[in-house]
């Protein structure tokens, strides 16, 4: 694992003199901190107006000149479980095309947090890094939203340019705080990407649309292993550079 020097506490501490604008500010931040990728589930389902509500509340994330480029299906019930059937078979058949999510080679600070992040993530779920099969069992995991009540597929207008794909994550993430808000727990997944042919077949989806991600979500269970193994982030001073400020 990484040096300890990393943050890891998501804890917001509570001044003993606090105004309106700071106690919205560490509400703010204890959302923001407590929102974890959660990959265990409880089988509480989730309601349609609440996804609504979360979405809509989403839906005032920024995008470039307000063009609001994000398509979602939500999904449940049987046309949930009708979508992981054909996951799962797709990619036992192992006819989706390859699809890298990072550069081969990663540079190296990249490469040391995604070594550092299997390591976490398999230990909480007792699988050795070596043990193929059981890895490959995790991954198909991905295609069940990890036992999620409530699947997302997130998916933008292939025509447009990589820049509006950052208001795609902008909202994604307002998804998640807004989730996190009301105690429901999300896990943002790439591992629908590559399977998108199955997925438009799947949804109907018009020709110009394509898969970007997935999302699983609903009420995360506390007790699962997998979902506390806390991933640390990096401090300020060592990703941020401040310039022309007093002292
Ligand atoms: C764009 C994106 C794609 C991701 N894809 C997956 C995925 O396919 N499967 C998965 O289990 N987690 C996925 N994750 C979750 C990350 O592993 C997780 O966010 C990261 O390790 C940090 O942990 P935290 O979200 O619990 O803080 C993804 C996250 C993002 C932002």
């Amino acid at each position: 694992m990484m040096a300890d020097t990393l943050i890891d506490e998501p804890q917001v501490a509570q001044p003993a003199a606090e105004g309106p604008q700071e106690a919205i500010a560490r509400c703010v931040a204890t959302v923001m901190r407590s929102r974890r990728a959660t990959r265990a589930f409880k089988a509480q389902p989730l309601r349609r107006e609440v996804v609504e509500a979360i979405l809509q509340d989403a839906a005032f994330a920024p995008s470039g000149a307000n063009i609001q480029p994000w398509r979602v299906h939500v999904l449940s019930g049987a046309v949930k479980n009708a979508l992981t059937d054909v996951l799962v078979a797709a990619s036992r058949a192992g006819t989706a095309p390859a699809r890298q999510h990072f550069p081969e080679p990663l540079p190296d600070t990249y490469r040391a947090r995604l070594m550092d992040f299997g390591a976490r993530y398999y230990a909480s779920l007792g699988i050795d890094r070596n043990d193929t099969p059981a890895r490959t069992r995790q991954t198909e995991r991905n295609y069940d939203f990890f036992g999620a009540p409530v699947g997302l597929i997130f998916s933008i207008d292939r025509r447009l340019k990589p820049h509006s794909w950052i208001d795609l994550g902008l909202f994604a993430q307002n998804v998640m705080l807004a989730a996190k808000a009301r105690g429901i727990d999300t896990c943002p997944q790439v591992a629908f990407a590559q399977f998108h042919a199955p997925i438009a077949e799947h949804l109907h989806m018009s020709p110009d649309e394509v898969t970007a991600f997935g999302m699983s979500m609903g009420y995360g269970d506390p007790e699962a292993e997998v979902n506390r193994a806390a991933m640390p982030r990096e401090r300020v001073q060592d990703f941020a550079r401040f310039s022309g400020f007093a002292g």
